[in-house]
């Protein structure tokens, strides 16, 4: 008998788990070395003394039942395994899985309880919780980061989520402007339309929102003391407010925003977070970055497109007052210069008439000149359709390129063709225009560069655009490095086309071979 308790007596020290045994009456009549070990009590201190010694108060109900039910049920059994929270000396309460078994001896019954310490799994297990809800967390934020590249939306939306998952009353995001942070994002629980406060500024280094931009250090407090210096006056009822976070929103080492979030209560977060919300922080910064870059490409296309806008207006003006000047020096032309010549040429005939029939020579020199005045007069008219087609004017488009290009045929010798369809009213007068400068360049730079023989211009009237081509079976060129020439005394022809195509939102193409041709393509779209 002896031996063999002396047996037990070692296994029960020797176990690597704790072991504790219960009388009926609940007190402690076994306590092994581990269990010492776990509830840093020594076996003399606890032997005699109740269970409560070892078990937090609120698990007292709990324990007196099991031990009442195992009794009044006069059976033996061996438990299933359970947790339970103990109580060490110091205090502390602990996670343990237990296994009670019961046997008995007479009326007596004795409660043997295995008991195993599961602290660091259960804080291995709580370890890795954590990292999920943290990447779940990070993971959310990238997300609704993404959806957008607008400033605003982005920090609302943030700021939004950050708070319900902080469960936080009040939060706000700052943004530095030089030596300033201003408000740009702000909620509160406590307000009806707390939007009104955006805009407002406090100065870098001032109370704990000041301090966290300046330093690039989270402030993390939960002292409802001096609040007062703390949190700035913007963010209303923080009086009220008895836990704060102050988070830097750093990307690559550059503070571009803190984010503020408060509550009446205690915030999820913790000093345990700092990790985390460094993480949440890095991410809403990066994505302000880029917001703000964003914004400031943004920024500068539309300067562009004014500039570009402005300039355009610039030559339109500038090509309505040339076309002005042209029609001026056209009409002064013809009015003066033209009647000048008629009376000369009447003059001359005159003259020739009266001369006496033997003054050959001079009047043969009479017949010259009258010759020559003709033909002054007909380069006069040619010089006044070019510089201002009246015909345009009056009969419109196709009438003038249809006359124009006829007296190029006669005046070149190029054999010309001229196509036109679908033309039921007249175009506006500025696209008319465009078209016929375009059409007379065209037939300008066949005559001057092309050496052709046959030439055609067709001008087609779809609902959706007005199509001209100008054709010609010449020498053709390089076009793309023509017109990509950079050197000083290129021609400007080309480029005038394609800026009063610009004016009509219209487009050109030129195709061209050398040896082979060249074919110019508009397309003006019709305003719907
Ligand atoms: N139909 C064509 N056939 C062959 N070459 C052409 C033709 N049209 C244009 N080119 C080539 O393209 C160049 C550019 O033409 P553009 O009208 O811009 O200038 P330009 O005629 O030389 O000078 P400007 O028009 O200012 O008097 C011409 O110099 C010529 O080499
Ligand atoms: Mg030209």
């Amino acid at each position: 008998m002896k031996e063999s308790e002396e047996r037990y007596s070692i296994l029960l020290e020797c176990a690597s788990d704790g072991i504790v045994s219960l009388n009926s009456r609940g007190k402690i009549i076994e306590f092994n070395r581990k269990a010492e070990e776990i509830f840093q009590y020594t076996k003399d201190e606890v032997l005699g003394r109740n269970l409560s010694i070892i078990v937090p108060k609120y698990y007292f109900p709990t324990h007196r039942k099991g031990i009442t039910d195992i009794i009044e049920s006069k059976k033996s059994r061996i438990g299933k395994t359970m947790e339970v929270v103990g109580l060490r000396r110091d205090g502390t309460q602990f996670p343990h899985e237990i296994s009670v078994s019961t046997f008995r001896v007479g009326d007596e019954v004795i409660f043997t309880a295995i008991i195993r310490d599961i602290s660091e799994r259960k804080k291995a297990e709580e370890k890795i919780k954590r990292q999920n809800e943290e990447l779940i967390l990070l993971n959310s934020i990238a997300q609704i980061i993404g959806q957008s590249i607008n400033l605003e939306e982005i920090l609302n939306s943030t700021l939004g989520f950050v708070m319900d998952t902080s469960k936080a009353n009040v939060g706000a995001i700052f943004l530095p402007n030089h030596s300033k942070l201003t408000l740009a994002a702000y909620k509160s629980k406590f307000e009806k339309n707390p939007k009104k406060k955006r805009g407002d500024e406090i100065k870098l280094g001032d109370n704990s929102i000041g301090y966290a931009a300046q330093k690039g250090k989270i402030v993390i407090s939960n002292n409802t003391r001096d609040r007062r210096q703390k949190i700035p006056t913007i963010i209303s009822h923080f009086s009220k407010l008895k836990y704060f976070i102050c988070l830097p929103l750093k990307s690559k080492e550059k503070v571009v925003g803190v984010l503020f979030i408060g509550d009446s209560h205690e915030i999820r977060f913790t000093g345990k977070d700092e990790n985390l919300l460094n993480s949440i922080g890095n991410s809403i910064a990066v994505s302000i970055e880029n917001a703000i870059l964003f914004e400031e490409i943004k920024a500068a296309n539309l300067e562009i497109a004014q500039e570009r806008e402005k300039l355009e207006h610039l030559t339109m003006k500038l090509i309505v007052s040339q076309e002005d000047e042209r029609r001026k020096i056209s009409r002064e032309l013809h009015d003066e210069a033209g009647q000048l010549i008629s009376t000369l040429k009447i003059n001359l005939e005159m003259m020739g008439k009266k001369l006496p029939g033997n003054l050959t020579t001079i009047s043969n020199l009479v017949k010259k000149s009258t010759e020559l005045v003709d033909q002054s007069s007909y380069e006069i008219k040619r010089l006044c359709t070019n510089l201002h087609p009246s015909l345009l004017d009056s009969l419109g488009l196709q009438a003038a390129l249809s006359s124009y290009i006829e007296e190029f045929q006669e005046s070149y010798g190029v054999k010309t063709e001229f196509n036109y369809g679908g033309i039921k009213k007249r175009f506006p007068i500025e696209i008319e225009r465009v078209i016929y400068r375009a059409v007379q360049e065209s037939l300008n730079n066949i005559a001057k560069h092309a050496r052709a023989s046959r030439l055609s211009v067709s001008l087609l009237d779809t609902p959706i655009s007005i199509i001209v081509t100008v054709e010609d079976n010449g020498v053709g060129f390089d076009v793309k490095r023509t017109l990509s020439s950079h050197e000083v005394n290129r021609g400007l022809g080309i480029l005038g086309i394609k800026e009063r195509m610009c004016l009509v939102n219209g487009h050109i193409t030129i195709k061209s071979k050398k040896g082979n041709g060249t074919v110019i393509r508009l397309e003006i779209p019709k305003k719907v």
